[in-house]
């Protein structure tokens, strides 16, 4: 992002007048004999050099600094944007897409006491139905996430068995997973304490999460599904794949909502936007750790205990 503050760049030269002027000074007095002179205004110039250099080493890391919370406000900004616009789009497509589904299940009904002359005509009929039904199906799921983005559904604390739930998510996928090969093995800490979470939000961004995770293995791999202590107050979930990983340039990308690699019809690339804003809802933090051919995993670190913000005082 270009800044409109003035570098200051065309009087780059001033910090260093003194220090020069100073090592000048040092130079007259060695000249005229004055050694003592001479080598205390040449150590001071010393100073000033390494004085200035390091001031300005430091003022240079602060600038890169606030360039990159520019950024990084920008990205948030534009980021609410696109979601507001996106839920009222769902919002609006949500109608339209309900009384296409209902007419089309109303036809079905209707074709149920319809003659054809034509069998082969009337089958043809009832695929396209079914096609129509399936597709709006499929649209009716991206518009259900994108609302689910964008609705702020206040926490409901519960205290709950973490190992039971990443089991339950695990039994979850594991039909799918087993088709390809996959194992999923469970590490997990025997000894955690009931954490203060909210149940289906958590449920739904691990499985978010292992679907990834089973998605990114082609055929014949692992997942380990991990629990454990994260310091004295907090409890880590690790989801580790040996899938296809992630290149570095993507990674800060994957967030995104709509980022997906994946063919149309599969991926909606909500899925992490979608778990990440959960993790964060309750007062936890989502990490990823990939490298490419060989496997990604994510963590999630989740505080033993938490009251939603609007809650506390
Ligand atoms: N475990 C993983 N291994 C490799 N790539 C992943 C993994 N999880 C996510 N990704 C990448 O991040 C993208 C976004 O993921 P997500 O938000 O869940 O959307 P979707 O799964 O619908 O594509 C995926 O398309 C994929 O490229
Ligand atoms: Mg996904």
């Amino acid at each position: 992002m270009p800044s409109t503050r003035p570098s200051g760049s065309e009087r780059w030269w001033l910090p260093w007048l003194a220090p020069t002027l100073t090592l000048a000074a040092g130079l007259i007095f060695w000249g005229a004999g004055e050694q003592f002179l001479a080598g205390a205004a040449v150590g001071l110039s010393a100073l000033g050099f390494y004085g200035v250099h390091s001031l300005r080493a430091r003022l240079a890391q602060a600038e890169a600094a606030r360039q990159l919370m520019d950024e990084r406000l920008l990205t948030t900004q534009k980021l609410a944007a696109i979601g507001e616009l996106a839920a009222g789009i769902s919002h609006e497509i949500n109608n339209p897409l309900a009384i296409i589904r209902q007419e089309a299940e109303w036809l079905e009904e209707l074709l149920k006491g319809a003659r054809f002359q034509d069998q082969a005509q009337l089958l043809e009929f009832r695929e396209s139905l079914q096609e129509i039904i399936l597709a709006v199906e499929r649209a009716r799921e991206v518009t259900g996430k994108v609302l689910e983005l964008a609705r702020e559904r206040q926490p409901v604390i519960q205290k709950l068995d973490l190992n039971r739930l990443l089991e339950d998510m695990a039994r979850l996928v594991e039909h799918e997973a087993r088709k390809k090969n996959i194992v999923i093995e469970r590490r997990f800490a025997l000894d955690l304490p009931p954490v203060e979470s909210d149940g289906p939000l958590l449920r739904q961004a691990v499985l978010n999460l292992l679907t990834n995770a089973y998605q990114a293995i082609e055929d014949r791999g692992t997942i380990t599904l991990t629990s454990s202590w994260a310091g004295p107050d907090h409890v880590k979930i690790a989801i580790r794949d040996t899938g296809v990983g992630i290149p570095p340039e993507m990674l800060d990308k994957i967030f995104l909502p709509f980022f997906t690699t994946k063919p149309p019809g599969t991926g909606t690339g909500l899925g992490l936007a979608i778990t990440q804003t959960i993790i964060h809802r309750l007062g936890g933090t989502l990490s990823v750790a990939s490298q490419p051919k060989h496997g990604t995993t994510f963590t999630i670190v989740l505080p033993l205990s938490w009251e939603p913000q609007e809650q506390r005082a």
